[in-house]
């Protein structure tokens, strides 16, 4: 009994059990200390001056003047052990000794990247990811980053949005498991690790949902929606202990995330307990006086700090005007206390109190600087992210004594663009990245020729490169055509109102088609672009996305078999622009087409077909696939039972190969309409050719739980479809009573 009054002893003065300040305690007691300007410094985040990711205010001289006063908690943009070192030795001279936090985009890998992240989300492979995130964050803690801004966990139905590239597609589900992979990989052991960095929940929150995917744009929707469909990621990333969140630009129901309290306050702090901090996207504070929402920086830096947004990246509203609130009563001073204790809790959990460099290491730097093992990963993931969509023929895999390829289109010989959008930019890499010409020539037999044209550029209207890519093709025995979209072509500030191949590109394909030579078209881009014309008239087709430093050899990889394709799509492809939104999670309404060309006095376009060109969930494989036998443990259940659902898959090809095996159900009548098909669970497998493998999956009520009209969340007993396929569409279903 003694022993628990003495923990409760010293519990009470702060201590743990071995007789240790908690980090808590020494936070109090720096509080303690601080000037209300030097907890203020806490709260605000500047980026460094090479590069901006944003449109940048704030000017080299002060920012280091201010670092030395101890008035900047955080640097973004800021790499490498040595710069860190520079900066952190300046923080150093500020009266507390307080050190920096240095964050930076580590969106899709760092020294290594990785598949865009979308392309990552067509793996459906949850291992791969975490492992990616584990390997972004041991180069990224050796150049000396504490942060990651990632990762983002945007459910978006929009491909007109730029961002669909780094977010994991349109569904709830699949984001979350997605985002908890990543936030499981980037923090790793724990914080304090050296090779483990924070993550960061973003962009908080339904930025996916801007009007007319347009970026920073409008979102206006039910709390039930924002609740069902858009919220979900982020609570089980607070709930599995991501270190930050980043709110995003948009309003939300006309008030502007960054001092929306209802998802701040009221969720993230509240109901859902978060311990860490919230840092405001890139000036988005500032950016409430355009939004309407304050009428200049001091209201604004009023309303986000009472809403909950506890640093300010670069829109200088928190230096200029909090210690002026504060003074004036219009802030609690406990408000400023919270949000300071958040980011030196962070601090110390980081070990940066006992060694503030510590990540800025040179010798660490070095080693990671062009690791082996990683680029080979890499490779592996990239491969892993490609989704074949055709292959009539079976033209593909290629032999790779085929006497003549021509590699025709803009981005054959491209090297930094394979980094995608999101990559931190190193002087030395164009070298350091395998294109798809030296990824497909590396597998050539000696004596097989590889002939290369860019044919046409990626976005302009010149067509004088044609001719060449005509008699390019008439040399070969195959022509490989390498089109899509720019890598920056997507991204931030990239939505685009057409998302058909930019430039020329279109009608390059057609004049090299007419040559009759056998093609495979591989589509580069951040998000599902529209090509009706080459998905109908060309045999062979494959989206490679933008894979990142091995992405030439990952191709090739694909290409010539030696990995057979498993990708499936994590986002619906439209048949064109005019059908967008379109996403397999929809509701029936009243009057649900029949079919595909159904027109008639029901919910379809006129002038088009109603299914997607690619459904949610596709993707082929070099072998086939047959599900057969399944099998459920009840057709009736009541109340909390266990419903097990059980199917045979045959490898029926000629290839052994990886196929993402996909749950849905639908939950018939509601008290709220419910969606058609909601994905609940998937398992990605690998079958031998001519083996047969049982998939198992469990549902439970808690599966079945939806938000009601009155933000209830909860199930209803009644009819369910439960579905098991190869993708959204081609499923096999089951139907059951399960009552409550
Ligand atoms: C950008 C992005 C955000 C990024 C931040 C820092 O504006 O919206 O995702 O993490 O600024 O670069």
């Amino acid at each position: 009994m003694k022993r628990v009054y003495f923990l409760l002893a010293i519990t009470a003065f702060g201590m743990n059990a071995f007789g240790q300040k908690t980090i808590d305690q020494k936070v109090s007691e720096l509080l303690s200390k601080m000037t209300l300007e030097e907890k203020v410094g806490q709260l605000v985040q500047y980026s460094g001056f090479e590069y901006a990711t944003g449109p940048q205010n704030s000017n080299s001289a002060n920012v280091l003047n201010e670092i030395k006063q101890g008035k900047v908690g955080s640097m973004l943009n800021v790499a490498g052990a040595g710069e860190t070192r520079k900066f952190q030795e300046l923080a150093l001279q500020s009266r507390l000794r307080i050190p920096l936090l240095f964050g930076q985009d580590v969106i899709h890998g760092y020294r290594t990247t990785f598949p865009v992240n979308l392309g990552q989300a067509a793996s459906w492979d949850l291992g791969l990811i975490e492992k990616s995130e584990r390997i972004a964050a041991t180069e990224a803690s050796a150049y000396g980053i504490h942060w990651t801004f990632a990762p983002m966990v945007d459910v978006a139905r929009d491909p007109r949005w730029g961002r669909v590239m780094e977010g994991s597609g349109e569904d709830t589900y699949l984001g979350t498991q997605i985002g908890l992979a990543r936030i499981r990989g980037f923090q790793g052991k724990g914080l304090g690790n050296l090779d483990a960095i924070m993550a960061c929940a973003k962009h908080f929150a339904a930025y996916g949902a801007a009007v007319g995917g347009r970026d920073y744009n409008s979102v206006d929707m039910s709390l039930r929606q924002l609740n069902e469909t858009y919220l979900p990621p982020f609570k089980a990333a607070a709930e599995a202990g991501v270190a930050t969140f980043m709110n995003s630009f948009n309003d939300i129901n006309g008030i502007p995330a960054t001092a929306n309290k209802y998802i701040l306050r009221d969720l993230l702090k509240g109901k859902w307990n978060f311990k860490g901090f919230v840092v405001s996207d890139w000036g988005s504070i500032g950016e409430m006086v355009p939004h309407g929402y304050a009428k200049d920086n001091k209201e604004a830096a009023e309303k986000a700090i009472l809403a909950g947004s506890d640093m300010d990246m670069e829109s200088r509203a928190y230096m200029a005007e909090l210690p002026k609130l504060v003074q004036e009563g219009k802030v609690d001073p406990k408000f400023i206390d919270d949000a300071a204790r958040r980011i030196l809790v962070k601090k110390f959990e980081m070990g940066l109190f006992d060694d503030p460099y510590r990540f800025s290491n040179e010798k660490r730097q070095k080693e990671q600087t062009n690791n082996q093992e990683n680029r080979k990963f890499g490779r592996e993931f990239g491969s892993k992210s490609i989704v074949l969509l055709k292959n009539e023929k079976n033209i593909l895999p290629l032999s790779r004594s085929t006497k003549t390829i021509a590699l025709i289109g803009p981005f054959g010989k491209e090297t930094s663009a394979n980094h995608g959008f999101w990559s931190v930019a190193f002087k030395d890499d164009s070298q350091r990245i395998v294109t798809q010409f030296d990824g497909i020539k590396n597998q050539l037999d000696k004596n097989s020729t590889l002939l290369y044209a860019k044919g046409a550029n990626v976005d302009d209207q010149d067509g004088s490169m044609f001719a060449e890519a005509v008699e390019t093709a008439k040399k070969a025995d195959v022509v490989i055509m390498t089109l899509g979209e720019g890598h920056a072509m997507s991204g931030e500030a990239k939505s685009r109102s057409n998302i058909h191949f930019s430039g020329v590109q279109e009608e390059l394909l057609k004049e090299v088609a007419k040559t009759g030579k056998p093609i495979v078209l591989m589509i580069n881009a951040g998000r599902p672009l529209v090509f009706d014309w080459a998905a109908d008239n060309i045999p062979a087709i494959m989206y490679t996305w933008w894979l990142g430093t091995e992405a030439g050899n990952s191709i090739a990889d694909v290409l010539f078999g030696t990995v057979n394709p498993g990708g499936k799509l994590p986002m619906t492809f439209p048949r064109t622009e005019g059908q967008i939104p379109v996403y397999y999670n929809h509701y029936n309404t009243g009057r649900p087409a029949k079919n595909n060309t159904d027109r008639n006095y029901v919910s379809a376009y006129i002038d088009l077909d109603n299914d997607p060109k690619f459904p949610f969930g596709y993707g082929l494989s070099y072998t086939q696939f047959k599900y057969a036998d399944m099998n459920l443990s009840s057709l009736n259940l009541k109340g909390n039972q266990t419903l097990k659902i059980g199917i045979n898959i045959t490898n029926s090809g000629n290839y052994d190969g990886e196929e993402v095996v996909q749950l849905y159900i639908r939950d018939l009548f509601g008290k709220v309409v419910r969606p058609v098909k909601e994905l609940k669970g998937f398992q990605k497998v690998f079958i031998k050719k001519g083996e047969t493998k049982t998939v198992s999956f469990t549902l439970t009520p808690e599966d079945l739980k939806f938000y009601d009209d009155e933000l209830n969340f909860d199930w209803e007993g009644g009819e369910f479809d439960i579905m098991v396929g190869t993708n959204s569409q081609d499923v096999q279903t089951k139907r059951i009573n399960w009552l409550k």
